[in-house]
């Protein structure tokens, strides 16, 4: 058996059994399991509005613009609990702008990132007005500089540089290497901004990076802010002044016995990096934000045996929660009402119900008794959970449920079989 509580102090502390019950604040997930009649993503929201604060602490005195990138959770919900707390958005699409926009975001705490941005995308975050646009290319840059031309604008840029860091991270999401797809290229980045400082549609303000996810080291964090801080200077020395140090997201968190670095002690490494100059440090915090205040919720729907193995099936599936299957990805799994003390656990494989072998969650998990209509919660499931879920196997889009204290509501209501079928149509010529 593991120690439960032990594993949500550790892993999700927002997520406690009381009564035997789990809670997230003191709502039962069981009340929100019964709504939902299904599977469904739970949130809460005091947890998430902590972490913003603890970033916020850890640069205080320092000038910082902290933008959550909503593509790690972007249920309105959560990025209204943010904006609230003062953050500014990390965008990668336009319709992560209109999202942005449409929940109440301010276009000057906007940063706009990407690797391949379209057109019209330029052209909507330069109509809206956003605080930055994060260039990822030479032909990112002439593009930009023609589109803002043509409205008469200039468009505050930082370029991407790729600093060739390798963030010691899953090789999915790593992002700083020299042959990854993200940035320019770090022995470019000197003469785009000199060009750029030249274009009349573009005025540089700022350097960014961002350098892969699940970071579980400052080290590689420190370094690469070392070569940009490099590039800085020698822009300065140039002529090129520029205002905002772009840091990118990337802090890990724990899914099972990682020792991720602290806020404190991942801020303590961006401001050495940037203590002698005068810039606005930007953050674009995802995972740390959000991952560890949300989980899944998944019903029973039974047991067998394939071979000698003991296989749990539950009513999520791969495309509720795509992370195992995408990268192997770790969550523990943890029964909604807690195990009698002589409860016997033995070793399981947990999956979904979709027609492929993927789609399973865990191995040899130890695992109480279930029996159907249990249910059990997948931790640290908050961030790139709900926002990778998809329709397949004809299964509608999860929901996704708000908690605060006592209150809690759909944030994204459960989707019926008639919403999936909406938007289809044939053309009468078959
Ligand atoms: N900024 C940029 C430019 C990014 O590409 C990302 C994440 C972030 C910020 C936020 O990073 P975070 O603080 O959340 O690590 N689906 C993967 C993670 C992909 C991350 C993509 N970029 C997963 O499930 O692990």
């Amino acid at each position: 058996m593991i120690d439960l509580e032990a594993t949500l102090v550790g892993i999700a502390p927002a997520f406690a059994y009381r009564d035997g019950r789990l809670h997230a604040d003191a709502t039962p997930l069981d009340a929100i399991a019964d709504a939902a009649n299904g599977p469904v993503y739970a949130y809460a929201l005091n947890a998430i509005a902590e972490a913003y604060q603890d970033f916020a602490d850890a640069f205080a005195g320092q000038p910082t613009r902290i933008c959550y990138a909503l593509k790690a959770n972007d249920s309105v919900g959560v990025l209204k609990t943010l904006l609230a707390k003062g953050a500014g958005v990390d965008v990668v699409s336009g319709g992560e702008l209109a999202l942005a926009l449409s929940a109440g975001a301010s276009a000057d705490k906007i940063v706009f990132s990407g690797v391949g941005k379209t057109n019209q995308e330029l052209a909507d975050a330069l109509d809206a007005a956003v605080m930055q646009i994060n260039v990822e290319s030479e032909a990112e840059l002439e593009r930009l500089n023609q589109v803002a031309v043509s409205k008469g604008v200039q468009a505050p840029i930082a370029l991407r540089v790729n600093p060739d860091v390798d963030a010691g991270t899953l090789d999915a999401i790593s992002t700083g290497r020299a042959t990854d797809k993200f940035g320019v290229n770090y022995g470019d980045a000197e003469r785009l901004y000199q060009e750029a400082a030249r274009a009349p549609g573009l005025k540089p303000m700022g350097i960014a990076m961002h350098i892969g996810s699940q970071i579980g080291d400052v080290a590689h964090s420190a370094a690469a802010c070392a070569k940009l801080r490099t590039l800085w200077d020698r822009l300065a020395a140039d002529g090129v002044t520029l205002r905002r140090f772009d840091v990118g997201g990337g802090l890990g968190i724990r899914y099972k016995d990682e020792t991720p670095p602290s806020i404190q002690a991942y801020a303590d490494t961006i401001r050495a990096a940037v203590v002698d100059i005068d810039c606005e440090v930007m953050l674009e915090p995802g995972r740390r934000i959000v991952g560890p205040a949300g989980v899944l919720i998944a019903n029973v729907i039974g047991e067998k045996m394939a071979g000698d193995h003991r296989v749990i099936i539950l009513d999520a599936a791969m495309n509720d929660l795509i992370r195992p299957a995408l990268y192997k990805a770790w969550h523990e799994v943890v029964p909604l009402r807690l195990p009698d003390a002589d409860a016997e656990w033995t070793a399981a494989d947990i999956v979904g119900p979709i027609c492929e072998s993927t789609d399973k969650f865990a191995d040899s998990r130890m695992m109480p008794p279930l029996a159907a209509g249990d249910r059990v919660a997948f931790l640290a499931a908050g961030a790139y959970g709900a926002v990778m879920a998809s329709e397949y196997n004809g299964r509608p889009r999860t929901p996704e449920a708000v908690v605060q204290g006592q209150n809690w509501d759909f944030a994204r209501k459960p989707r019926t079989y008639q919403d999936l079928i909406r938007g289809q149509s044939a053309p009468d010529w078959i």
